[in-house]
């Protein structure tokens, strides 16, 4: 008995007669003796008995609006699955050609005419380059690839390092800007539009970037949210991710968290398992993978493949790039593509390697790994001065014999076109997120883009970026030590000021420093925000959720934090520095360092945006915000900025709250800060005896025709904000400006999430 799991059948027909599609066999992740896989899947029934599956699924759907084609694991005879299955997706690619312009390294013989001309647009035939203008080069990565690749099989590709594997991976996966890649990308003989293949295809990433704190099974279960339809119900969801742990061999790792450098957490073969997992959770028809096996031991590499091959077997077509792969991976490759230099210099099953060259004269000896030997043997020919001229040559020759020979021409489709072959694969259980759409008309109807609404994405997102932060605490650990030292410094060195003359002076220097400061301690997340970035591009690129809940429920995820941290700060500094107010000052104070806090994450969090690197972020979060001190109106009154800087006084993030706090701290007009003799205090007469003060104020008051006496109050608050510039905005009007500006940068991370995560070559 072996579980499989195929979709609930059981009110439209008999489940006697039923067709399953090999969903998983168990992998045993401690043994690599594995157990054969089922072989594919039964006879597909015929067309008509598929559309009124489809029929009846959609039926369902719109009945009580819960059901969806349903995963079930049940338990069957092997033997029901051992019945030869035909074909029903073709992905045929012809004359695949990308060229890219590289600029032309200046060599003194390239750019004067010589004799040896050949050396400006070099077009030997092992150099790629050819010669376009002064200063540009055309280089081909791929020269006229053409190949198929089918369902239940896996396509492998194989070269040297730079030959151009990923390349002609992108290619296929629709990762090449439209206008750059020529030829036909056909599946069933239409052509493959880009949205279309989207929604039925996955791509699968070199680097396995996860969240390091979830475990698998979370992982997977976050990807299911994102992935399935909402109408599928959780126990459902779960019972896919189950089954999909159980097929990827990921059983006894379920429980363990991913892990990263600092981490010990899942081990590198499970990691990557996961990744091609998460992928995977709505049954692609193609899945696309860039050296999945790269970094994994011979071991943990053979029971990737292995998953690979079982997901070909469920009816998937599954096209990946390998390096060098083990006589073992080898066995498990149905078709290979070996490139050189962009070019294909065999195309056919591993079997016929030895055929192959020795057709071509090069007879492969017994003993040796095929895939060695033929790599080897092109590398030499790359280095010979003819090239690989001659066996591109004639692969396309022996090709063309060996056809004609098999006649293996034409693929053989099972009479499908390619809505019917999607139907069927959707009322298979194939590309679950996609079964639930009643009105489809076309393939492309039939999956909705996106497999829910906003606030659900929101809900998902929110959720699993509170539950990786909640298992990093030393991250918001570290951010609060940073907030409550300063705030423990600040309010030790200014401690109980006083309403003096120089109590004023410390209390400017004090609001200039402190609202700074929420912005420093904000660069903090710059390389979490960096890290999620690619999470985000990976999980982007193929339609899990939109752009726009991700920087909502980034938004929204940050705010508990921010007002933890803001209430630290104000609670530490408000009092122990006694600032004015009392509590409605406080509750001012506080609005206004959180709105900075604001302003400051979602300036970060745009930078994080537009900036890849970490250091390059930090420089410039540093650069900027130094900027933005200096042109507060701390250091320089704003009357006294020169013209041609003014706008940046007005862009300054500090500006606003520097701003609010001080008219917060100066509002009360009952307050006095230079009374009577204090006004020599800040002046060269400030060291004269108090008798003496005393006498120059009474000849000061004489000569001016003023009553001042020691008493009279020279300077209040509103005198404080009016020597400071402080006069073209209300407090609140800088609170909402400053939370403004907040959004402002959210907006702009958008727009930049929106241009910079398009994931494609030019
Ligand atoms: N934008 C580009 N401009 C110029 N050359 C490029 C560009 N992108 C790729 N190349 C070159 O194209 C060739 C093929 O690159 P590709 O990444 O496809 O190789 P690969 O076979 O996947 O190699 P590896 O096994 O190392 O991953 C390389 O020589 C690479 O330097
Ligand atoms: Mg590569």
């Amino acid at each position: 008995m072996s579980r499989v799991v195929a979709e609930d059948y059981s009110r439209s027909r008999d489940s006697s007669t039923m067709t399953f599609h090999t969903q998983s066999t168990p992998i045993d992740s401690n043994s690599h003796h594995l157990q054969p896989p089922l072989s594919a899947t039964a006879t597909s029934p015929t067309l008509g008995q598929l559309l009124k599956n489809v029929s009846d699924v959609h039926r369902e759907n719109t009945g009580d609006g819960s059901e969806t084609p349903v995963h079930q694991v049940l338990e069957l005879e092997s033997t029901d699955l051992e019945v030869p299955r035909s074909i029903r997706f073709v992905l045929s690619f012809n004359n695949l050609t990308y060229s890219v312009k590289v600029s032309r390294k200046f060599k003194l013989p390239s750019i004067l005419p010589s004799r040896n001309t050949h050396l400006l647009g070099a077009a030997t035939d092992s150099d790629p380059i050819r010669g376009e203008s002064l200063f540009t080069t055309t280089k081909t990565l791929l020269n006229d690839i053409s190949g198929e690749a089918r369902d239940g099989e896996i396509m492998a590709v194989l070269g040297a390092s730079g030959s151009g594997k990923s390349t002609l991976i992108d290619a296929l996966a629709n990762r090449i800007a439209k206008g750059s890649l020529k030829g036909i990308k056909t599946l069933n003989g239409e052509v493959l539009e880009s949205r279309m293949l989207k929604v039925i295809s996955a791509y699968v990433m070199q680097e396995d970037l996860l969240f390091p704190m979830l475990t698998v099974e979370e992982t997977l279960t976050f990807a299911a949210e994102f992935r399935l339809p909402r109408s599928l119900s959780k126990s459902k969801k779960r019972l896919r991710v189950q089954s999909l742990i159980e097929q990827l061999g990921l059983k006894n790792a379920a429980k363990t968290v991913i892990g990263d450098e600092g981490r010990r957490g899942v081990s590198g073969g499970e990691r990557r398992r996961v990744s091609i997992g998460i992928d995977i959770i709505h049954d692609p028809i193609i899945l696309f993978l860039d050296e999945p096996t790269s970094g994994l031991d011979s071991t943990s590499a053979f029971m990737v493949v292995k998953v690979l091959q079982m997901i070909a077997q469920s009816g998937s077509i599954v096209i990946m790039s390998v390096h060098q792969p083990s006589y073992r991976i080898l066995g498990l490759l149905d078709r290979l593509i070996f490139l050189s230099r962009g070019q294909t210099v065999y195309s056919g099953s591993p079997t016929n390697l030895p055929v192959y060259f020795s057709d071509f004269g090069h007879p492969m000896p017994d003993n040796e790994n095929r895939t060695e030997f033929a790599l080897d043997f092109i590398r030499e020919l790359e280095g010979s001065p003819g090239g690989t001229k001659s066996l591109v040559e004639f692969n396309r020759s022996w090709k063309n014999l060996k056809h004609s020979r098999n006649g293996e021409g034409e693929p053989d489709r099972g009479g499908l076109s390619l809505k019917e072959a999607i139907s069927a694969a959707i009322s298979k259980g194939k590309l679950v997120s996609g079964a639930t759409n009643k009105d489809a008309v076309s393939p492309n109807s039939m999956v909705p883009t996106f497999a829910n609404p906003v606030w659900k994405e929101m809900t998902v997102l929110s959720k699993r970026s509170f539950m990786n932060s909640r298992r990093m605490p030393e991250l918001f650990g570290i951010r609060l030590g940073a907030v409550m030292v300063t705030g423990f410094i600040l309010a030790t060195v200014f401690w109980n000021l006083d309403n003096s003359p120089k109590g004023v002076q410390e209390r400017l220097g004090f609001f200039a420093f402190a609202m700074s400061t929420t912005f420093y301690t904000c660069a903090d997340a710059l390389p979490v925000f960096l890290q999620e970035r690619y999470i985000f591009m990976r999980e982007t690129a193929y339609n899990a959720y939109r752009r726009s809940s991700y920087v909502l429920s980034h938004g929204l995820v940050v705010l508990p934090s921010l007002i933890f941290l803001s209430s630290a700060f104000a609670a530490t500094t408000f009092w122990a520095v006694g600032l004015d107010g009392g509590l409605s000052g406080f509750l001012f104070y506080f609005l206004i360092v959180l709105a900075s806090f604001w302003a400051g994450s979602s300036f970060v969090t745009f930078l994080s945006g537009v900036v890849p690197q970490v250091m390059l972020g930090y420089t410039i979060v540093v650069a900027i915000l130094a900027y933005f001190l200096l042109f507060s109106g701390f250091f320089i009154n704003r009357n006294r900025i020169p013209p041609f800087w003014i706008w940046f006084h007005y862009l300054s993030l500090v500006k606003y709250p520097y701003e609010a706090v001080l008219q917060n701290e100066f509002q009360d007009p009952t307050k006095c800060f230079v009374r009577g003799v204090q006004i020599f205090d800040q002046s060269p007469l400030g060291e004269v005896p108090a008798p003496l003060k005393l006498k120059l104020l009474e000849s000061m008051s004489t000569t001016l025709g003023m009553d001042i006496t020691s008493s009279t109050c020279l300077t209040t608050g509103a005198d404080i904000l009016q020597q400071q510039g402080i006069t073209d905005l209300s407090k609140w009007n800088c609170l909402w400006v400053t939370v403004a500006w907040g959004f402002l940068f959210r907006i702009l991370f958008y727009v930049s999430l929106l241009l910079g995560s398009k994931n494609k070559r030019r």
